[in-house]
């Protein structure tokens, strides 16, 4: 995994230079040659079937990542998972735009793991590169389950006013949502 890889190594893959990913469409061609980029560092001994990805940040930061394989196959990573650990591991933020491709420079679809790892760290509104053209994330995850589904509920009961998705709020707060007193 890398920020930066020869598909994309100085470019700035949100449209304009400097612009924020957010603000511009993002360059789907440097995108798709980032992730043809990562293909090479594929670990895929078992499958035989290299994929690379690629996203850009709403920072304009450009992710890569790429399969690792394992000779227990249900541990192998997906080219998504070292992805999002690239993402985070430099600095986290959210995606704006996502592609990954397989060893022909084909456009492929992220599996349906990968779309929830993508959820998480893109949201509804993360472009999703697909064999069908560009969707959004929330196109290709209907009705995602996400972060504020946990925060409706905590400690087995429902939260009706509780606080922020995302936050853990304070003791007080919590023992306030389960009508409890305070400590
Ligand atoms: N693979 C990915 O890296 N991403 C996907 O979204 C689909 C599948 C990898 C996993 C495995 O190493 C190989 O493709 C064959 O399934």
């Amino acid at each position: 995994m890398s920020t930066t890889d020869d598909g994309a190594a100085g470019r700035n893959v949100s449209g304009a230079a400097g612009t924020p990913a957010s603000a511009a469409p993002p360059d789907w061609e440097a995108l798709r040659a980032a992730a043809r980029g990562a293909l090479r560092f594929a670990y895929a001994p078992y499958s035989g079937f290299p994929v690379g990805a690629a996203a850009v940040a709403d920072d304009g930061r450009v992710l890569t990542g790429a399969n690792v394989e394992n000779a227990a196959y249900g541990v192998t990573l997906c080219a998504e998972c070292s992805l999002v650990s690239a993402l985070i591991m430099s600095g986290g933020g959210r995606l704006a735009a996502f592609t990954c491709t397989d060893a022909d420079g084909r456009v492929i679809m992220a599996c349906g793991r990968c779309r929830q790892l993508l959820w998480e760290h893109g949201g509804a509104e993360l472009l999703v590169d697909t064999p069908h053209g560009v969707l959004t994330m929330d196109q290709v995850l209907p009705q995602a389950f996400g972060p504020e589904n946990l925060a409706r509920v905590r400690d087995g009961r429902p939260v009706d006013d509780g606080p922020a998705a995302g936050t853990q709020g304070t003791r007080e707060t919590r023992a306030e949502a389960h009508g409890e007193e305070p400590s």
